[in-house]
This record gives C-alpha cells, sequence and structure tokens, in this order.
C-alpha cells in the first residue's frame, strides 16, 4: 500500500499537536519530521525534543529526515525519540554503510537520500543494505518549493535498479508533491510521498488526501 506522509515543517508549530491530529483524521499514514542544522542546509527547523513530543501524541509512525552533518552521531537519540523510519543523505555521510547498518540494528527502517543532482548510480554499492531510498524532488532546506521535473526519471532508474536486483527497498519522493504530479510519481514506482504544503496548506486537507491516496491506489 503506497503512503501519504505530511511533512510537519509546513505546520503550524505553535500548534503542532492539532495540526497534526487534523492529518491523521485527515487519513495521513505516516508523519514525516525534517531536521535541519543550518550547516548542510540553510535552514534550522527543530531537533529531538519536538519528535519525542509528537510521538506522544500520534500512533502514527514516524519517518525523520536528517539534513544534519554529522548524523551518526544523532542516530541514537532520534531512535530514543521515537523515530520508526530515518534517512541520512548520501552527500555527507562519508560511511554511510556503517550509518545505514546502525540504524537497521536499532529494528527501525533505515533511508539514503539523494539530492537533486546525485544521481541514482551513486546507489549501487549501498541499495542492498537500504530499506528506502529518499529522492529529493527540491533541493532541501524549505517547504513549498518548486518540483524539479527529472525527479520522475530518477524514480524510473530507481525502479528498474531494484526491480533487476530483486531488492527489498522502497522509493520515497520528498518536494514539491501535490494531486497535480502524484500520478506520475506513483506510476514511476514511488511508494511513500512526503507532501508538506499541498496538504498543510489546502483549504480542505481531508479532500486533498482523500484524492491523493485515490489517485495512487
Ligand atoms: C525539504 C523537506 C521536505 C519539505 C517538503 O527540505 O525535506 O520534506 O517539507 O515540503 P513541500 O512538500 O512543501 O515541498
Ligand atoms: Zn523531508
Amino acid at each position: 500500500m503506497k503512503k501519504i506522509c505530511p511533512s510537519i515543517l509546513s505546520a503550524d508549530f505553535a500548534k503542532l499537536k492539532e495540526e497534526i491530529k487534523d492529518v491523521e483524521k485527515a487519513g495521513a499514514d505516516i508523519i514525516h519530521c525534517d531536521i535541519m542544522d543550518g550547516h548542510f542546509v540553510p535552514n534550522i527547523s527543530f531537533g529531538s525534543k519536538i519528535v519525542a513530543d509528537v510521538n506522544k501524541i500520534t500512533d502514527l509512525p514516524l519517518d525523520v529526515h536528517l539534513m544534519i552533518d554529522n548524523s551518526e552521531y544523532f542516530i541514537d537519540e532520534f531512535f530514543k525519540a521515537g523515530a520508526d523510519f530515518i534517512s541520512v543523505h548520501y552527500e555527507n555521510n562519508f560511511h554511510l554503510n556503517r550509518v545505514i547498518t546502525r540504524i537497521k540494528s536499532l529494528g527501525i527502517k533505515a533511508g539514503v537520500v539523494l539530492n537533486p543532482a546525485t544521481p541514482v548510480s551513486m546507489l549501487t554499492e549501498i541499495i542492498e543494505y537500504a530499506d528506502f531510498i529518499l529522492i529529493m524532488s527540491v533541493n532541501p532546506g524549505f517547504g513549498g518549493q518548486k518540483f524539479i521535473t527529472n525527479s520522475v526519471a530518477k524514480i524510473r532508474d530507481l525502479k528498474k535498479l531494484i526491480t533487476e536486483g530483486s531488492y527489498n527497498c522502497l522509493i520515497e519522493i520528498d518536494g514539491g508533491v501535490d494531486t497535480g504530479n502524484i500520478k506520475e510519481l506513483s506510476d514511476a514506482g514511488a511508494d511513500m510521498f512526503v507532501c508538506g504544503s499541498s496538504i498543510f496548506n489546502s483549504g480542505n486537507r481531508s479532500e486533498t488526501i482523500r484524492k491523493m491516496k485515490e489517485i495512487v491506489s
């Protein structure tokens, strides 16, 4: 089953509990948490304390996307905060195999993230260890950016790599995903759809999520 994953980066942090309950009621499958450090990406978001507090108020799985340097030092902290999925970037993890192996040893799902300019071919030596690959379809750092269209071809390439190697690996897409492009992304092979502004800024969140689920089912 394909999953809709609202990113709370686009929520109103002053009423985060209501915002999460709202998308939960609307049919969200997973809550996506964007962690930014102001070094790897030019923005600062929130840390493990917020993730732990979010974990107390929802039963939905938490998908933690680390856009931080030295992510290997923070894996245990986010695991303790309640992460069910943790993804780290290919671009700033020198010991990617070690980090992915560590995440998996905790019994949660481990993902590798590719920036828009990083080709799928970089995954050949790590894909068999990853539970999921996150394709960034915007440059990481901010919600509400324009979708980068060659991401569709990247998903197709990745799907081919996974199918040919019979890997047990899901495909997640993040950035500029909305009701207009979700079909194309789903058809290309995406399994998990991160949506920030297209859900939180939509006039009718339940209707938006319902429509997205109908399109990808
Ligand atoms: C961007 C984040 C995304 C962001 C997506 O760096 O990784 O998860 O919240 O927001 P939208 O869906 O608005 O592009
Ligand atoms: Zn994200």
